[in-house]
């Protein structure tokens, strides 16, 4: 602290950027968790991709929609034993943990290379808040004792735009599932409320962290030189491909103590069983993807795209298993027709 500060009895610096003048009043969190789910851009017309006027709304949406909570002064609830026991034998710390490791390095990387500074400091955000999401599930898997395996050391990844496009299309793939997930468990009752509550506004968030990665892609095919659209298009299926043998593939390592672990890649699509005590049906859970899906995106700027991929590929499974219902029912009914 400087002696000038120190004789006019001021606090140092630090102490008024890390420490609140008060605490936020409940009017105030509401407003901030209204506003993290809701934005509109003041510009009149269609927002193309590629125009100044999309690529300040997709900044200005990131930027506005920021929810200020703070990891540090989360209350975890006290559980029961079996509630514990629930929570902590998931197959997804491991790898939830190094997720948002690796995402915030990547998007990081990705960030410093860039020079538009709007987009510069969406991505640079959207690293910081995955920063958070690390430290809300240190925290969590501190306070609960739950083991995990030691953490590679996360390295600075060498092809910058490819780490980029892995985590952004992970992102969009993993939360349209998360998404229905999350819900399931809400409705189900096994995880205590308080629980649930603290990870809404992670939900959310991956909400917006997609919908800027859809409009990332968008602005970065319209802005790029015709000439590098083929390779870039062959590196998104690249990239597609990866997620795929990625999601297939379970994850095995050891912790301090030669126990082994093993974690789902793939959970968001698989774990449903873990969230509710009912018999999960298919098509049900996948409406579910779908609901929450269009619910946690409805409060924002419809110009602004949304990420496609996850709700093609449900809708598509759906009618698919929907017809082959119904054709077994077809043949079960000409069956007993028939006897
Ligand atoms: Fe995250
Ligand atoms: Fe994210």
């Amino acid at each position: 602290m400087s002696d000038a500060r120190k004789a006019a009895g001021k606090s140092s610096l630090a102490d008024i950027y890390s420490h609140l003048p008060d605490s936020p009043s409940e009017k105030t969190l509401e407003q901030v968790d209204y506003d993290a789910r809701h934005w509109s851009s003041p510009v009149k017309g269609p927002l193309k991709p590629g125009t100044p006027e999309h690529k300040k709304a997709m900044a200005d949406m990131f930027r506005d929609t920021f929810n200020p909570y703070k990891p540090s002064v989360i209350p975890w609830p006290e559980l029961d034993p079996e509630t514990l026991h629930r929570i902590t034998s998931l197959p997804i710390w491991d790898i939830a943990v190094q997720t948002e490791g690796k995402a915030r390095l990547r998007m990081a990387a990705y960030a410093d290379m860039l020079e538009d500074p709007d987009v510069k400091d969406a991505i640079a955000r959207n690293a910081w808040e995955e920063n958070r999401h690390k430290e809300v599930l240190a925290r969590m898997v501190e306070h609960y004792g739950i083991p995990l395996a030691p953490e590679d050391p996360y390295i600075e990844p060498r092809d910058t735009e490819w780490a980029y496009l892995v985590t952004g299309f992970s992102e969009c793939w993993d939360s349209f599932f998360a998404f229905g997930l999350f819900s399931l468990a809400e409705k189900a009752g096994l995880f205590p409320m308080e629980l649930i509550e603290t990870f809404e506004p992670v939900m959310q968030e991956e909400c917006r962290h997609i919908l800027l990665f859809a409009n990332w892609l968008a602005y970065h095919r319209a802005v790029m030189p015709l000439w590098r659209r083929p390779w870039f298009e062959m590196r998104v299926i690249g990239v597609l491909f990866f997620l795929l043998y990625e999601r297939l593939s379970l994850v095995r390592s050891f912790d301090d103590d030669g126990v082994e672990h093993t974690q789902d890649n793939n959970f968001t699509v698989t774990g449903a069983q873990s969230m509710t005590d009912k018999q999960v049906d298919f098509v049900e859970l996948m409406e579910l993807c779908l609901k929450e899906n269009e619910r946690r995106f409805a409060g924002y700027d419809p110009r602004l795209l949304r990420p496609q991929m996850a709700p093609f590929a449900a809708r598509m499974a759906l009618g698919g298993v929907r017809l082959w219902r119904r054709l077994r029912g077809q043949k079960g009914a000409e069956a007993r027709q028939a006897a």
